[in-house]
């Protein structure tokens, strides 16, 4: 597939890397394109795909698919940079929000790019630190690292999951794009867990344990969340 990367960054080395490994070809962007290039001719050091560098609004071109990597402070602009090009596209956003005291989180990020861009908005790849999805693959004590994605359109989400298993992890079905704001909330507060030096994973008990083996008919009303489908 043809992935336009807006960003130069971690996150866009990260996930490129990745995938021009697992064949895919990549156009990694940003605001210098000298610093661009050279970004992209590391990315392509000792691997079969070489990753080109280009403008926002050509990697936005060049994409069949496009992951937006950029701060959030870039975002408008670079957005805005992108014109009419990922109208009607798969858009991955891997975004979080910058600072915690102005986030809004009935005005999220995955929101802003879709109306922004008329893209076929998935948000994926924001839960975990960059260097994870460094990794070939990601997998914790046996376990493939799971990755939800939230979006509405079919034919991007599964662009999205096959790009998750490339990286050798686990797509997992996490609702609607509405329900993105719930992974960036999830994704701000785990940080503060974590560089707070606390074992986020340890928060949450095993499937086991979490009640949902319970037939709904036994489970109390308090058990199922309103307006979430996955809960029956
Ligand atoms: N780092 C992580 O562990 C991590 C994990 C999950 C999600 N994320 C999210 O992924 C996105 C990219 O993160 P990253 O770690 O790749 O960041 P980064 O290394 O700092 O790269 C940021 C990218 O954003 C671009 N950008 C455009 N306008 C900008 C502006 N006004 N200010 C700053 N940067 C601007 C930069 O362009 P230039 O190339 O021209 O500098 C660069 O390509 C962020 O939204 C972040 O919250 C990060």
């Amino acid at each position: 597939m043809r992935i336009g990367i807006l960003g130069a960054g971690g996150m866009a080395d990260a996930l490129g890397t990745q995938w021009a490994g697992a064949g895919h070809e990549v156009m990694i962007s940003g605001r210098d394109l000298r610093r661009t290039a050279a970004q992209a001719e590391r990315m392509t050091a000792g691997r079969g795909e070489p990753v080109r560098a280009g403008k926002w609004a050509e990697a936005a071109e060049f994409g069949e698919v496009v992951t937006v990597a950029v701060r959030e402070a870039g975002l408008v602009d670079v957005l805005g940079a992108c014109g009419a090009a990922l109208r009607g596209k798969p858009v991955i956003d891997v975004t979080n929000a910058a600072d915690l005291t102005k986030y809004d989180p009935t005005r999220p990020l995955a929101g802003l790019i879709r109306d922004l861009t008329g893209g076929h908005v998935v948000k994926a790849f924001n839960l975990c630190h960059v260097d994870v999805w460094r990794m070939t693959p990601p997998v914790f004590d046996g376990r493939p690292l799971a990755v939800p994605l939230c979006g509405d359109d079919p034919a991007a989400l599964a662009a999205v999951r096959t790009l998750v298993a490339d990286l050798g992890c686990t797509p997992l079905d996490g609702g609607g794009l509405d329900r993105a704001m719930l992974l960036e909330a999830t994704a701000l507060f785990m940080i503060g867990l974590w560089f707070g030096g606390a074992d986020a994973q340890a928060i949450l008990p095993p499937l086991a344990s979490s009640g949902a083996h319970l037939p709904a008919e036994d489970r109390p009303d308090e058990d199922r969340v309103a307006g979430d489908p996955r809960t029956p």
